[in-house]
């Protein structure tokens, strides 16, 4: 039996993930910072609900020591929860705008990451899927046939650039575990106020694809529902 953890799965792509991986076959527990929420998804899907804060160093220990009193492992961690902050004029911009963006989108991985490694240590097939963006990709903001050229998101682009480059050095780091960043593309979420053109069905299909492949599948990627993306 697989046993997944997802981080911010009370709505959005987290909890589409959490049910099509429950349709997977997987376990699924529900991380989310609101009790009543994250409850609700969990219990809407058939997952455990398991509060997670991702920027709270006590909230995250509690969330992994709560999986090792029940679980004591987990297969895959899915660091989804993200947020996306101020974005247009970078005069706006400030310090504390950006420490806000990179604590959930940056550092929170490293945080939750970290506490759960020991879990995934405990796994025959220990995998980890980091949720990053298009938008920290330079060969995508670059190129004018790409929406990703369109907008202007210093913060959020910067968060997601750090993002994969940690995915790909945790890959070359972590001897035994599979570790992969996923781009969902432009996805109707509350994140960009519905504005995303595809739906969460298709806006999980890489985040699903990287989190049931089987072993010898590769690290150190950064895909899409359409393949390797090329980010540089
Ligand atoms: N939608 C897109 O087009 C798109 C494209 C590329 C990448 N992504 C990435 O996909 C991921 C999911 O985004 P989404 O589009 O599904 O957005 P969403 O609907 O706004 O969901 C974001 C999730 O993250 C949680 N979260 C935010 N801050 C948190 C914190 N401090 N601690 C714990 N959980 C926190 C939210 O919880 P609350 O409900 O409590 O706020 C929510 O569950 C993000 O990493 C985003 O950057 C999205």
């Amino acid at each position: 039996m697989t046993i997944t953890f997802i981080t911010g799965a009370n709505k959005g792509l987290g909890r589409e993930t959490a049910r099509r991986l429950i349709e997977h076959g997987h376990t699924v527990l529900l991380g989310a910072r609101d009790r009543e929420r994250g409850a609700e998804a969990a219990l809407a899907l058939g997952a455990r609900f398991v509060p997670i804060a991702v920027r709270d160093d006590a909230s995250v220990a509690a969330a992994a020591a709560d999986v090792a009193a029940h679980e004591c492992r987990i297969d895959v961690l899915i660091n989804n929860a993200g947020i996306h902050g101020p974005a247009g004029d970078p005069e706006a911009l400030t310090a504390d705008d950006a420490r806000a963006v990179l604590d959930v989108n940056l550092v929170g991985v490293v945080r939750t990451t970290a506490a759960f490694l020991p879990l995934l240590r405990r796994s025959a097939d220990p995998v980890i899927v980091n949720v990053s963006s298009g938008m920290g990709a330079l060969a995508l903001t670059h190129d004018p046939a790409r929406p990703e050229s369109h907008v202007v998101t210093p913060l959020y682009s910067a968060s997601k650039a750090a993002l994969t480059m940690l995915t790909t050095q945790y890959a070359k780091g972590l001897d035994g575990i599979r570790v992969n960043a996923a781009d969902p593309g432009y996805t109707a979420t509350d994140l960009n106020g519905h504005s995303g053109f595809q739906t969460l069905t298709e806006g999980t299909d890489a985040i699903v694809a990287l989190a049931t492949e089987g072993p010898g599948a590769g690290t150190g990627r950064f895909v899409s529902r359409d393949g390797d993306v090329g980010w540089y």
